[in-house]
């Protein structure tokens, strides 16, 4: 029965190459290091996979035991994966048993739309968002409008906030700007009074002249603000795309309190934080403890939670994970670029006393989704005060 032991080793395997895909993701390397790595763990866990049963079929045998008398490497590599196997299970186990839903939040409405079939029209490009979409069950172009409510103890009661969070359009060229002013044409029907966009908007420099395009036509009552994200690093010079994003019409919030008056509501503040692929947020200055204006963070990747705590947020919007992208029954994500794994993947998490909501955003490098929507989000705030 010992061969049994083999699945648990494959599965610590795949575990410890997601954890050093996840972790390299989730650093300021270089593009090109981050690439050669993603490339090293993508063929390292499909190897084995492959290897494995012809090399078993050599030995003439499925026991795991005589595997180990192979060769100490082998048999180091095995007990290793074994141990990767114990803790990646112990960790799902205790996410599964620890998570929450916060208290004051409310998820009532998901409406999906699918950009296809709305506009007639095949929306990707090239030869690799073709073959992804082909993939059954991928849900590149169709997206899920969800509607949160979240009670705010910090609004006057018997008075409303509706913010929308865009973020990961991730503007390549693989799907068609056709798609992306279909959201927006969604988000203006929902009259939002402010937008946040959270990173990672354009990733292929031809896509700059998309920007004013999509971007102009968005409407919010008090304001359209942004942040960027990793990939917004690959379009240099840094100062052109911020510049296509004010012509835009899109408000840069960075390292200094930013006040919005908002009518009867009154004024909120709003920081962002694109750490550690843009300098800025460590400028941020502490406020009053008397200061009872609504607190609101912009940060690209929710790894920024402990430096975000020192500010007593009542709000925090993140992108750059992407739920994961493909997420698997009863598992979940394996892959996530975080420091935290697939802790903070998607959805709704206490963070002391903030409430940080981690989008599954609109796109991704490669336009493949499966059982993990794209999302746009429309959060209603109800003041309880
Ligand atoms: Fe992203």
């Amino acid at each position: 029965m010992d061969c049994l032991l083999w699945i648990p080793a494959l599965a610590g395997h795949i575990g410890l190459c997601s954890f050093l895909f996840n972790r390299t993701h989730a650093t300021a390397w270089p593009h090109v290091w981050r690439k050669l790595i993603e490339k090293f763990v993508v063929f390292g866990s499909v190897l084995p996979l492959v290897l494995l049963p012809g090399w078993l079929w050599q030995q003439g045998s499925l026991s795991f035991r005589n595997s180990l008398d192979a060769s100490p490497w082998l048999a180091a590599y095995l007990a290793l994966s074994l141990i990767a196997s114990g803790y990646f299970f112990a960790a799902w186990t205790y996410r599964l048993l620890t998570r929450t839903k916060p208290a004051n939040w409310q998820n009532p409405q998901r409406d999906y739309f699918n950009g296809e079939e709305i506009l007639h029209q095949r929306l990707t490009h090239g030869i690799v968002a073709k073959l992804l979409s082909w993939v059954p069950g991928n849900q590149a172009t169709a997206i899920a409008l969800e509607h949160y409510r979240i009670a705010v103890p910090k609004l006057p009661a018997g008075t409303t906030l509706k913010i929308c969070q865009l973020t990961d359009l991730h503007l390549t060229g693989q799907i068609d700007i056709a798609y992306y002013k279909l959201i927006i044409e969604q988000v203006n029907r929902w009259e939002p009074d402010l937008v946040l966009i959270t990173g990672d908007l354009v990733d292929q420099h031809h896509c700059l002249n998309w920007l004013d395009r999509i971007f102009k036509p968005l409407q919010a009552h008090y304001g359209k603000f942004y942040i960027l994200g990793n990939h917004d690093r690959r379009i240099r010079p840094e100062s052109e795309l911020r510049t296509r994003l004010e012509e835009a019409q899109l408000q840069r919030v960075g390292g200094a309190w930013l006040a919005v008056e908002t009518g009867e509501i009154g004024t909120l503040l709003l920081a962002g934080n694109e750490l550690p692929w843009f300098p800025g947020a460590e400028s941020l200055r502490p406020l009053p403890a008397e200061d009872q204006r609504l607190r609101i963070l912009l940060s690209h990747s929710p790894d920024q939670i402990d430096w975000a705590r020192s500010f007593n947020f009542d709000l925090i919007f993140c992108g750059h994970t992407h739920g994961g992208q493909v997420r698997f029954p009863v598992i979940g994500p394996i892959l996530c670029p975080s420091r935290y794994g697939v802790r903070y993947a998607c959805g709704p998490f206490q963070v002391g006393s903030a409430l940080m909501h981690v989008s599954r955003g609109i796109s991704g490098d490669r336009p493949i989704r499966i059982n993990c929507p794209p999302e746009v989000g429309l959060f209603t705030l109800v003041g309880t005060a």
